[in-house]
């Protein structure tokens, strides 16, 4: 992409459930212990959808955040992006609920299902939509609110998913500000390491797959975490290339947060200060969808991030799906 492709992200907002899940709970859930969850994740409690609370409720809230602070009205959004690999219901898509809910009625939406990868995938959708001319302004939600399909009974995954919501606002910035390059890449050869068997077509709810407990999330927990700090460091330094710049430049990394072994380990290997590296993994476990779009509102309200800053966004995810892309903010 050269210097007038300027798509970028103009406003952040986020929704978090209320519920709290400790590790001191989940002790008395599964046989775990905080000890063992921080030491190999980071994970101090996570937020839990109770009540009423829904995916699309989750993105509603985020997304009304993030168009105040864009200062537009629902109606001059074009499109609505909703990554989740969660939605309220199989049909209709969430982003059509959630277009409902906001009155965004210009709006097309669709859903789209990457994993933890999803924001950046819609990122990078939605960057084109606008360099292209085809939108002026985009609305992206990444939200998932995996705890209705995280197996309660498996210490293996229950103790790293939580929910949330994150929503970024996209269109043209000045010139010079915006994303500067985006690459997403995907191994369907890899689909079993982390998914759910039953639920879809090829294997509809019955009693059986009730009893197999077959509606839940399985994961390869170890091969994820050899694949995830691989392609963590070769797609923020292809990314890098890709605007002519490297590692040294970069003033801020928001990494997808799903283990912070994983995120220390990048931020090793591409020579960054911790302090560089945006991390909120402790508050809210992994939120697929919703990681990177939190930890960037958060770091924008605690003037971490700031106009100008080069940030590196990158995520990996079931699928598999990975990708980065580079943002001077
Ligand atoms: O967004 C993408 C989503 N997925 C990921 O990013 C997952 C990437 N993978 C990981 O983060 C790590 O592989 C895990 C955190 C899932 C697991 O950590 P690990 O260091 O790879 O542990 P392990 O699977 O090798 O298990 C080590 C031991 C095993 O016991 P034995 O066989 O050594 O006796 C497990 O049974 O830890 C045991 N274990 C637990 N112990 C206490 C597994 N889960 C737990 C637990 N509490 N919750």
């Amino acid at each position: 992409m050269n210097k007038t492709n300027t798509a970028g992200i103009i406003s952040t907002g986020k929704a978090l459930p209320v519920g709290k899940l400790t590790n001191f709970d989940l002790e008395k859930i599964v046989d775990t212990s905080d000890e063992w969850i921080k030491a190999r994740t980071g994970i101090e409690e996570r937020r839990i959808i109770t009540g009423n609370e829904t995916a699309s409720g989750l993105a509603a809230r985020a997304a009304s955040i993030a168009l105040e602070r864009a200062g537009l009205s629902p109606a001059e959004i074009d499109v609505i992006i909703v990554a989740t690999v969660t939605p309220d219901q199989t049909l209709p898509s969430t982003a059509c609920l959630l277009q409902d809910k906001l009155g965004a009625f210009n709006a097309s939406a669709f859903d789209l299902v990457a994993g933890c990868t999803g924001f950046l995938y819609g990122l990078d959708v939605g960057i084109r939509y606008i360099n292209s001319g085809a939108a002026r302004y985009i609305l992206l939600v990444g939200v998932d609110t995996l705890s209705p399909i995280v197996d309660w009974q498996d210490r293996n995954t229950c103790v790293l998913f939580g929910d949330g919501a994150g929503a970024v606002v996209l269109g043209k910035l000045e010139e010079g500000r915006g994303v500067l390059a985006s690459k997403m890449y995907s191994d369907g050869s890899k689909a079993n390491l982390l998914y759910v068997p039953a639920g879809g077509s090829t294997r509809p709810a019955t009693r059986q797959s009730v009893e197999e407990r077959a509606h839940y999330i399985k994961m390869n927990g170890q091969e994820v975490f050899k694949f995830a700090v691989t392609v963590m460091v070769d797609s923020v330094q292809e990314v890098l290339a890709l605007c002519g710049k490297t590692a040294a430049d970069l003033d801020i990394l928001a990494p997808h947060q799903a283990n912070l072994r994983i995120i220390n380990f990048a931020c090793k290997r591409l020579k960054m200060q911790p302090e560089q590296v945006l991390v909120n993994i402790h508050r809210y476990g992994n939120m697929s969808s919703a990681a990177i779009p939190v930890v960037l509102d958060e770091a924008v309200e605690e003037g971490k991030l700031k106009v100008g800053h080069l940030v590196g966004l990158v995520s990996f995810g079931a699928g598999l799906t990975w990708g980065a892309a580079i943002a001077q903010w």
